[in-house]
């Protein structure tokens, strides 16, 4: 869903000031197009957090791609007034079964399709689904909640669904969630991802704009490396 070199940084209002998330939007809406909405049922994960109601409002505040991930046992319930409420993108969880299903659902809502894999769910269980996506959602923390540090063992698997995915020549965006920093951002660049979700490390930051921008400029170093291919010695 972006252009071959483009990538995105997407802050996570999960570690905004939700009694202030209007100015939390606003703090980050000149430096990144995209936002983060973590949609948490208290079942699939043991927490919970923003539905379609808070959705609808923040669209008041914001003109960003809305990017809702769904951390919900029973998305199908939802998808409808996500769509209402402004979202762009609504990502449901491979873990819960019935993905087609649920592919189908958001695509006819008209919005764009994600599908998140927790960090032990291998690669495999998206492959089926490569050509009805547009983004597949590598969880580098398990969800639940904001601040844990980055599972390193991801890499390999963001990797592999990168190989698959130029392999087939598709369009398929990889976003990685969780433990997003600077640094981990670049590794995970050079992985294969183009969307970085990160909470802490932009709202907990002081200067979330200027935490936007100093992954952005982590990103792109790392993504130049990639383009820099050795010379062919051969005569
Ligand atoms: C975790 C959520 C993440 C979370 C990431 O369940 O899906 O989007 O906000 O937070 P950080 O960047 O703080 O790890
Ligand atoms: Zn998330």
């Amino acid at each position: 869903m972006l252009a071959p070199g483009e990538f995105r940084i997407n802050p996570s209002i999960l570690a905004a000031d939700f009694a202030n998330l209007a100015a939390a939007v606003g703090e980050v809406g000149s430096v990144t197009e995209w936002l983060h909405v973590d949609v948490m049922d208290g079942h699939f994960v043991p927490n919970l957090t923003i539905g379609p109601p808070v959705v609808a409002s923040l669209r008041r505040h914001s003109n960003a791609f809305f990017d809702c991930h769904l951390m919900v046992t029973n998305p199908g319930a939802l998808l409808a007034g996500f769509a209402r409420a402004g979202a762009n993108l609504v990502t449901v969880h491979a873990e819960i079964g019935g993905t087609a299903d649920y592919v189908r659902a958001i695509r006819e809502l008209g919005l764009s399709v994600g599908l998140a894999l927790n960090p032990d769910t291998p690669f495999a269980v998206a492959e089926p689904f490569l050509e009805a996506i547009d983004l597949l959602l590598l969880m580098t923390v398990f969800p639940g909640f904001g601040g844990q540090p980055f599972i390193a063992d991801v890499v390999p698997k963001i990797e592999a669904a990168h190989a698959a995915i130029e392999a087939r020549g598709l369009a398929v965006t990889i976003e990685v969630d969780g433990g997003i920093d600077a640094t981990t951002a670049a590794m995970t660049a050079t992985a294969g991802a183009r969307v970085f979700v990160a909470g802490e490390a932009i709202f907990g930051d002081p200067r979330p704009a200027a935490a936007v921008e100093m992954m952005r400029r982590s990103v792109a170093a790392a993504l130049a490396l990639l383009t820099v291919r050795p010379t062919d010695q051969g005569g």
